[in-house]
């Protein structure tokens, strides 16, 4: 028995689903015979099917030749992409790489899985091409074990400064690259300590192993890369990306690093941000640190995957120019067009920092001639640390639905990152991933719905929400209808019951400082991050209008101008835009206060609704997942508590003004 759970993986028996005949036979075709991924799917679906319905099925190969690696994105997405159909009397999945197979086996098992018609549900042909090249796990795990914004135990990949390679590491290749996952970077982004020795001696052995684990599965490994190596490990003065010293010593390392782990891809780089190393440092620009690098990884087929978290942290509270929300666009436009084709920016959701609510940041088709990779978190930062649920595929919907009006054609933030619009070179999504060594891997277990849901979306960004979590509580949680009826009214609403009863309006931040779990109205107003609500007792939220920083006009019209007046701005962003008296009525017709005081008071007793949900699920699901859940609802019915009562004392005290409908505020 395993110590941990085996969520979607776990192929537990299956009687309701119908049309099961066709899988007594089945054909895999189009990629050679010798392909790992291949041989991963082979036995993924004997594994599934036999534990699930005691099918062994007939198994039979089509050849074809081998390819070599995929040098764009569009290559990636032609490799990957398969093809599931009912032939004759039994299925035939074809698709150019082991690699799209392993997705057609998994659609067929998650279909068995969900108890669907198997024969209706391929009968007329099913394609699935994904619609990102890359989708990407960034973990923050640092090699002591421990993870940057991890809340469900330590890393599984890492036990005091040495590389774990057990039978946790294959299962989360198959857990991941079973809902479409290709790319992780293994290690923190803040790349210190025993991590600036990862592209030395110490590690190659292991993580050359762990490369092949992943490349059985069509999972490309990364890693984070500390900008300043040349002078942490290599003993030069400089990290300047135009000195001929720091460019050799860059040569003669990629040289070494890529030939010993072969299946390396490419590295992330989080550099001059929050403290980091970086070609600043040197007067130098990002296009001139990121292209240096991908000159030398040019060589062996490798990315440089370059972050645009960059921006000011020493900000004084009383500088009301500096905008951190502007910095990210300040500081990558101008050079649009300058990074080299192997080069992707990855570029944060919204203009601070996974805030529950954030405009789509306007790097995000404002740069037009770069590659571009969108960033978001499951790991659940500021949005309740994996005690609170918060289901996070409606919000990850709406920022992929977005239209940045870049172009007259396809110019939703979807269209961007597949490579669509720009027709980019290499493109994509990363998520922050949730994971840690915890029985179920998420903390909370139904965080792993964000773990599965980013997977599913980050492979075909029109599924619904509904969709994928019915298949997470379908495929880890129970096949009753009732249940699943149950969990889905805990998960669909729970993002949005958790921006209730925190920060509201768009406006962010009121978390503890430094933990970012919990309420604290000022934690950070006076601190040097720039990440300030401003509120006075007049009124609140920050005026980056063209009155004001001009962050709006950042964005192509008519966002810009939407943004840019009050009476246009959508309510929900609306404080993270303007600054407006608590009387300033809203769209919905309350005032600024009264939408406070109303979302505080409701977001605690939808809270409580859901905890209840979940209370009536007792004996009806596994026992172990039920406690688990309860514990962490009855952390989440304190902090939503705490957070409606200080937010409401705060702003009446502030404001003066009172509730209209007469609740208890302290
Ligand atoms: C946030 C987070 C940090 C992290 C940083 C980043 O600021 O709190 O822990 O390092 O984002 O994305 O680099």
């Amino acid at each position: 028995m395993k110590n941990y759970a085996e969520l979607w993986i776990g192929y537990g028996k299956r009687t309701r689903t119908k049309g099961t005949d066709c899988l007594k036979k089945i054909r895999l075709s189009g990629v050679p015979g010798s392909d790992r991924v291949l041989r991963s799917a082979v036995k993924e679906l004997q594994t599934g099917l036999q534990s699930m319905l005691e099918i062994t099925p007939e198994i039979t190969f089509g050849a074809a030749e081998e390819q070599p690696p995929a040098q764009s994105g569009a290559q990636i997405l032609d490799r990957e992409t398969v093809r599931v159909s009912l032939e004759g009397e039994g299925l035939t999945i074809s698709s150019k790489s082991g690699a799209g197979i392993f997705y057609g086996v998994c659609d067929v098992l998650r279909t068995v899985a969900c108890e669907g018609d198997i024969r209706e549900t391929y009968a007329a042909g099913k394609t699935l091409r994904p619609s990102n090249p890359l989708r990407m796990l960034n973990h923050w795990d640092n090699m002591d074990g421990s993870i940057e914004r991890g809340y469900s135990g330590k890393s599984f990949f890492y036990v005091d400064n040495e590389i774990v390679l057990d039978e946790r590491t294959v299962d989360y290749a198959r857990l991941i690259a079973s809902v479409g996952i290709n790319a992780v970077v293994i290690n923190n982004v803040n790349v210190k300590d025993a991590a600036s020795y990862m592209i030395t001696d110490r590690y190659f052995e292991k993580l050359a192993r762990l490369g092949e684990i992943f490349a059985d599965y069509g999972i490309r490994l990364f890693l984070s890369l500390n900008y300043a190596s040349t002078i942490e490990i290599g003993g030069l003065r400089s990290a300047d990306p135009l000195d001929e010293e720091v460019i050799a010593w860059w040569k003669d390392k990629m040289a070494e690093v890529f030939t010993k782990i072969p299946t390396l891809r490419g590295f992330l780089v989080k550099a001059d941000s929050e403290g980091r190393p970086g070609p600043f440092t040197y007067g130098r620009t990002q296009a001139d640190g990121a292209n240096m690098l991908a000159d030398i990884a040019k060589e062996y087929g490798g990315i440089i995957i370059w972050r645009c978290f960059v921006y000011n942290c020493r900000q004084d509270w009383r500088d009301r120019k500096t905008d951190r929300a502007r910095a990210g666009y300040d500081n990558f436009k101008p050079m649009d067009g300058d990074y080299h084709d192997n080069v992707i920016l990855q570029i944060k959701n919204g203009p601070m920092d996974f805030q529950i609510r954030e405009p789509v940041s306007p790097l995000l088709g404002g740069l037009t001639k770069t590659n571009q990779m969108l960033e978001v978190q499951i790991a659940q930062e500021y949005t309740g640390h994996q005690i609170d649920v918060c289901y996070l595929i409606p919000e990850f919907r709406e920022i992929l639905g977005f239209h940045t009006f870049c172009c007259q054609g396809p110019d939703t933030v979807a269209d961007i990152i597949s490579g669509e619009t720009f027709g980019s070179r290499y493109s994509g999504i990363a998520a922050v991933t949730n994971t840690g060594n915890d029985f179920n891997w998420t903390g909370n277990y139904l965080a792993g719905a964000n773990l599965f849901g980013f997977g599913r979306l980050a492979f075909d960004t029109s599924l619904s929400s509904e969709q994928i979590a019915e298949e997470f509580v379908r495929m880890t949680l129970s096949q009753e209808d009732e249940v699943v009826r149950t969990i889905l009214e805990i998960l669909l609403p729970s993002r949005e019951i958790y921006e209730r009863y925190t920060s509201p309006l768009g406006i962010g931040w009121m978390v503890q400082p430094a933990t970012h779990y919990g309420c604290s109205v000022d934690g950070y107003e006076y601190d040097r991050w720039g990440t300030y609500h401003r509120a006075d007792h007049l009124g609140i939220g920050v005026d980056r209008t063209d009155k004001g920083t001009g962050y709006a006009l950042q964005y192509h019209e008519p966002n810009a101008s939407v943004y840019n007046s009050p009476e246009k701005c959508p309510d929900e962003l609306v404080l993270f835009f303007h600054h407006l008296p608590y009387t300033h009525v809203l769209h919905s017709g309350k005032t600024v206060i009264q939408h406070i005081y109303d979302t505080h008071f409701e977001g605690y007793e939808e809270a409580q609704q859901l905890a209840a949900k979940w209370e009536s699920l007792k004996g009806r699901v596994d026992e172990e997942v039920f406690e688990n859940v309860r514990e962490r609802f009855e952390r989440q019915l304190a902090n939503a508590r705490e957070w409606c009562d200080q937010v409401n004392s705060y702003f009446y005290r502030k404001s003066g003004i009172p509730d209209e409908k007469g609740r208890q505020i302290w």
